[in-house]
């Protein structure tokens, strides 16, 4: 562990910026931490809705808010209060902490900054400073989800695997340890928790090969306290925890030389009276069971949802949504606590839509299944058995040479886009997204250490993508009854988290660069505002001497907008310039979007070998599409490789075999890319552009 005691700041560059929604930072007085965050606090964080402690507003992570200055009268009045420019163009997931006046909030590359909560004025900024190859290693885009807060100390993992302590008031890192071996392709996204003095995180990688793992940190020291292993290592060593003896009757082959995956990448929960602190794990590494573990088996504990004795990491149960996982079906998504009353009889639940597409509602203090339908189109499981607590799956759903189309795609009927629960409405919010994937194991599999892995074909599954029907849409799911109350179609597929508030309000964020407010009954929208890029983020609330504001990230990104292309116009029109939004009653602040003006595509006159093209296409999408998009089509983050300077591509060769643009998060294919194969990648980018030149022309 590295002790970074007196590191000095280092100096900010502040970028001129001639829009007048931009907050330029002045010299204010730091507002002063007189109210210390403690365990006490964390557990009482539903009393006052002024505050936004942690990452789902309090251990329940419902995101459901008591403030309700803004309502469904008079939401209509929204107006931006003010702006903040993040300085990044990747992108935004987090969702913004509020305490004592000062807001918290992380951008692209785990930079955290703290704004004065009233005026957006920036207070800090922290870089940690992570590498552009940790940037080649995060499947999803260089994202983080937030900050955990407690006892004066900002909490955040860096994209690289770090965990670094800041201290609150002045962003100054106290201490920061390794929670990864950094030789191995680990990321850190998701935000971490504070849970009794410890610091809980997990991290992400399941794309390219590891192993998967929660660990709690001791908040004022950064030792580590405990580590639960989501998958069993090499059987033939001693394991490192009882569980995993367990788990390993479940696998068969040589799996840890391949990863096996269940990585912790985001969801986290905390039921302070039962004394549960809840991980949900990831899909298995690779993606494909026949290659993962030929014999099949269970593959505990993938895409399972784990209760852990926070002191000591020990297993009290486990459920798992997708036994013998396939198809990229996490167990990573959004965990709601809620006491409900089912049957006559008030229970403590949890409440999860995986990416698997069925709706689950099972007992936290035992980990029974109570209930699981379908929240949107799946095919791949006919339903689930309660008695067993297993899906029936239906025919052919386990895929082999021959490709099989299947509902939900790995994107999920829900990715990691919180929902959020609102207990007078008794409803659930939840961003849904309906698009297939045709699944088919790649011929050509071997394992390529340091890039993607995950066994699939993936020419067919990159080009099924494109071929729809692909929609999204906000659903409000009634949790007892198991059935949709309302739902509203968006323009794109993949769109914000929620936030619910009591003045029966739902707010969400789309993939078409808009904000709205829903009324929480039935879905009327009741407010709508333009965010200048698209927006994937959760909006948050709080307060300030009675002045309620609600807040978000913009900034388009995320896995779907890497690997799907198509960004909204907006961004394109920006460049996806990231932003803090905050809202308020009579806000009178307007966003300047410029129009979408594109610059025309440069033709380049060299002839094309259709065939060497073709042979371009397979390797394009082998090993690049997930990041520019399924026929180089670009996703809006990063660049569109169809509209590169000429230049850029006749250097096509340094870019790929000597890592000359590393630094800047694009991989190095050096040890897998031979001039022949670069020669072919050029005539398939000369042949994607004249395709964009000649639509262009029609
Ligand atoms: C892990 C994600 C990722 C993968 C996979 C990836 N790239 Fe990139 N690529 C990037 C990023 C990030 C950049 C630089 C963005 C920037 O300029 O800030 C980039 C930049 C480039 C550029 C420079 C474009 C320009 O106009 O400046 C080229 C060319 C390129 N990539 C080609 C490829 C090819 C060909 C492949 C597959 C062999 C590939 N990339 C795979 C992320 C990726």
């Amino acid at each position: 562990m590295i002790r970074l005691h007196a590191l000095a700041l280092v100096p900010l560059v502040l970028l001129a910026c001639a829009d007048p929604a931009v907050v330029e930072p002045a010299e204010t007085p730091l507002p002063s931490i007189v109210d210390v965050i403690d365990a006490a606090r964390l557990r009482g964080a539903e009393s006052s809705g002024d505050d936004w402690l942690s990452h789902g507003r309090t251990y329940t992570e419902q995101r459901h808010s008591p403030l309700d200055r803004i309502h469904e009268g008079n939401v209509g009045e929204l107006g931006l209060a003010w702006v903040y420019e993040t300085r990044t163009t990747r992108g935004l997931e987090a969702t913004p902490l509020v305490h004592d006046g000062v807001m918290y909030a992380t951008g692209s590359w785990s930079v955290v900054f703290a704004l004065d909560a009233r005026t957006g004025v920036e207070l800090w900024r922290h870089d940690p400073r992570v590498s552009g190859a940790a940037g080649a290693n995060a499947c999803c885009d260089v994202v983080n989800r937030g900050v955990a807060l407690y006892d004066g100390r900002v909490y955040v993992g860096a994209l690289d695997g770090r965990l670094i302590a800041l201290d609150a008031k002045t962003g100054t890192p106290v201490w920061e340890t390794w929670t990864v071996d950094p030789s191995k392709p680990y990321t850190i996204t998701g935000a971490p928790r504070v849970v009794k003095g410890k610091v809980i995180i997990g991290n992400g990688g399941a794309e390219l090969g590891v192993r998967g793992y929660v660990s709690a940190y001791d908040a004022a020291t950064g030792a580590l306290a405990w580590r639960f292993y989501t998958v069993p290592g090499d059987p033939t060593l001693p394991f490192e925890h009882d569980e995993l003896e367990m788990a390993a009757h479940t696998w068969s082959g040589e799996w840890w030389t391949l990863g096996g995956g269940g990585t912790v990448w985001d969801s986290l929960a905390y039921d302070p009276e039962l004394d549960l602190l809840y991980v949900g794990t990831g899909n298995g590494a690779p993606w494909v069971q026949s290659i993962r573990s030929p014999g099949g088996g269970d593959n505990l504990f993938l895409s399972s949802i784990l209760a852990l004795r926070p002191d000591t990491g020990e297993l009290v149960w486990h459920y798992q949504t997708t036994p013998g996982e396939s198809w990229d079906y996490t167990a990573t998504q959004h965990m709601i606590l809620a006491d409900l009353e089912i049957d006559g009889r008030e229970r403590k639940v949890l409440l999860q839509a995986p990416k698997n597409g069925f709706f689950y509602v099972l007992d936290r203090a035992t980990g029974e299944l109570l209930s699981a339908e379908k929240y949107a189109h799946v095919t791949w499981a006919t339903r689930i058995d309660l008695a067993t607590g297993r899906p029936v799956e239906a025919r052919g759903a386990r895929y082999a040479a021959t490709p099989k189309a299947l509902y939900p795609g790995p994107i999920g009927a829900h990715n990691w886009h919180p929902m959020s629960f609102n207990p007078a409405t008794g409803l659930v919010y939840l961003p849904v997204q309906d698009m297939g994937f045709s699944f088919a194991t790649d011929p050509d599999w071997q394992l390529r250490p340091g890039l993607t892995n995950t066994g699939i074909d993936p020419l067919e599954g990159t080009m099924s993508m494109l071929s729809g029907p692909v929609t999204g849409s906000l659903l409000a799911w009634d949790p007892v009854a198991q059935r949709e109350v309302w739902r509203n179609g968006h323009v794109r597929p993949w769109n914000g988290g929620t936030l619910s508030t009591a003045g029966n309000l739902v707010f969400q964020g789309t993939g078409n660069a808009t904000f709205a407010a829903y009324r929480a009954t039935d879905g009327e929208r009741l407010f709508e505002a333009p965010t200048g890029t698209g927006v994937v983020a959760p909006p948050m609330t709080y307060a300030i001497d009675g002045e309620q504001y609600v807040a978000l990230l913009a900034g388009w990104g995320g896995g779907f907008a890497l690997a799907s292309g198509d960004p909204p116009s907006e961004t394109l029109a920006t460049g996806n310039r990231g932003r803090v939004l905050v809202f308020r009653l009579g806000g009178t602040l307007r966003l300047d979007v410029p129009e979408p003006t594109l610059a025309a595509v440069v033709p380049m006159d060299a002839p094309i070998d259709p065939q060497l093209a073709e042979r371009g296409s397979a390797l394009y999408h082998r090993y690049c599409g997930a990041c520019h998009g399924p026929a180089a089509v670009g996703g809006g983050t990063i660049p569109d490789l169809r509209r590169s300077a000429p230049e850029t591509l006749e250097a096509l060769a340094p870019i790929l075999l000597e890592g000359v643009f590393s630094a800047r998060g694009m991989p190095n294919f050096g040890a897998w890319l031979t001039d022949a194969d670069i020669s072919a990648l050029h005539a398939y980018l000369l042949e994607q552009r004249a395709r964009l030149v000649a639509d262009a022309e029609r």
